[in-house]
């Protein structure tokens, strides 16, 4: 596939946003691959699947065929025929059975991200390989007292981990919470990016658009192009996001609509926090209330400049799309009718933990980095490949290594330092992360989450308390091409 062209993009931008004016559907055309999408229908959700008596027993079969992709028939990856696959709704405390059948060509297996579970056996085991035409069942157990939030489920399989996901292989996961948020209605939204041939099919990705971390052309909600959500003026919604994108971040804005954060990833703030934009890491969630006006907002991603390979490729960008200032359309809420009665208050949340003061029993410093050619011969060699490698501490990933090893019941601050020219956002499964300090900056409340980016050159001082499990798990970066390419630890609690 040639390199994505500036203005491909931007010609999809620009069509979502005329139809979003109209609020009619209309066909749109990537001029960058010959894909024609069917963009401005109203929004549909997936599949909602909810666990009951604290039971829930779910099979997701993984195969290549025919999908619903931005209204039109697609040749692509997915769960259970459609994309994303279904959404689990759980509750703490239940039990999760999960068949997962490998209808692909390729080893595959399954991850429940930021959900706080046991990384051992058949739980939330990414080491495990679920073999093609083979099936394999987890079970997760959520401790009772696990948070609320949106999570996620997606593939593992070190080596393809980008390529599956890219292609299809995602869904949402929502932890209840005990005392309801009183909204009018509630949305699960999985944004995710995918570029496709003008044959409907998965367009292959160069080794320059993987360095960079691959930005596919169309940007979805729900597997759709810009769709149209309905509402009534004074009506609270709540928003559970989801950034499925392989390396994309995104940046939302819904001007003329007021926007809360109830919290990012598992996190929860102690009441809901004003927002105009929502800046989502790979694999980072929102949980966004929107209190909506009349009119008709876009929902759109502003470009976010996360870096370039630099001087060490003698070029920036990689070739990647890059999109207007006005970004790239998302999605249409278009608010119009009677007005809603005002909603209920938002009742407080429990105050976070806070390990800002709690003793710490080790420090380590993780380094992450990118260089010229390590593995084909050093600099010279490594040229003409145009290959790069992606390291922690100087070390690729192997699975037969423990990268670090702590204590059950440890609390550690873990400085994430980035010696690169490029953005790394930086996910540990198991345990989320409290982020202590910014670039020299302390955090002045306390703030979650289980991505945290790490900016170009740069660093960020997390704390992690390892409590509740103990077993073998990973911390990577989440621009999946570069965990694929080996920017990832194991670590061992025990
Ligand atoms: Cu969402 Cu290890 O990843
Ligand atoms: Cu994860
Ligand atoms: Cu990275």
């Amino acid at each position: 596939m040639r390199p994505l062209s500036r203005r491909s993009a931007l010609i999809l931008g620009g069509a979502g946003a005329a139809a979003a004016a109209t609020g009619a559907a209309g066909l749109f055309w990537d001029q960058g691959s010959g894909f024609q999408a069917d963009g401005g229908l109203d929004l549909s959700e997936p599949q909602a699947l909810h666990s009951a008596d604290g039971r829930l027993q779910v099979k997701l079969s993984a195969a290549l065929g025919q999908v619903r992709i931005a209204g039109r028939d697609a040749d692509a990856l997915s769960y259970n025929g459609s994309l994303p696959g279904p959404t689990l709704f759980l509750r703490p405390g239940d039990r999760v059975n999960v068949t997962l059948e490998n209808r692909l060509g390729d080893p595959t297996n399954l991850h429940v991200h930021g959900l706080h579970v046991s990384p051992q056996g058949n739980s939330d085991n990414v080491l495990v390989s679920v073999e093609p035409g083979t099936s394999f069942d987890y079970e997760y157990r959520l401790p009772a007292d696990h948070p609320p939030g949106v999570y996620w489920y997606h593939p593992h399989r070190h080596g393809s981990v980008a390529d599956q996901i890219f292609g299809g292989l995602y869904g949402a996961i929502i932890v209840q919470d005990s005392q309801p948020v009183p909204v009018s209605r509630e949305r699960v939204l999985v944004i995710s990016d995918i570029s496709l041939t003008g044959g409907g099919s998965i367009a292959t990705v160069s080794a320059m658009e993987k360095m960079m971390g691959r930005e596919g052309t169309l940007v979805l909600v729900n597997g759709q192009l810009n769709p149209v959500l309905a509402a009534r003026p004074g009506e609270r919604e709540r928003w559970r996001i989801i950034n499925a994108c392989t390396s994309r971040y995104l940046k939302l804005r819904l001007d003329g609509q007021h926007l809360q954060l109830l919290g990012l990833d598992s996190g929860r703030y102690q009441s809901p926090r004003d927002v105009d934009e929502v800046l989502l890491a790979p694999g980072n969630r929102a949980d966004l209330l929107v209190t909506t006006a009349a009119g008709t907002a876009v929902l759109r991603t502003l470009p976010v400049d996360r870096g370039g390979t630099g001087s060490m490729m003698g070029s920036t960008g990689g070739g990647q799309s890059r999109p207007g200032p006005d970004g790239t359309v998302l999605a249409t809420l278009a608010v119009a009718g009677e007005p809603a009665a005002a909603p209920e208050p938002v009742p407080a949340q429990p105050a976070p933990r806070d390990l800002r003061a709690a003793p710490v029993t080790a420090r380590r410093d993780l380094v992450f980095a990118m260089g010229m050619g390590m593995n084909s011969g050093g600099m010279g060699g490594g040229m003409g490949s145009g290959m790069m490698s992606f390291t922690i501490n100087g070390r690729p990933f192997h699975p037969a290594r423990i990268d670090t090893t702590v204590p059950a019941g440890a609390v550690e601050e873990w400085t994430l330092r980035n010696t690169s020219p490029m953005d790394h956002p930086v996910h540990l499964h198991v345990w989320p992360m409290q982020i202590i300090e910014q670039d020299g900056q302390p955090v002045d409340s306390p703030l979650w989450q289980d991505v945290v980016n790490v900016p170009a050159r740069s660093s960020v001082r997390v704390r992690i308390a390892f409590d509740d499990f103990t077993g073998k798990t990973v911390y990577h970066c989440h621009i999946l091409d570069h965990e694929d390419s080996g920017m990832m630890g194991l670590i061992e609690a025990r």
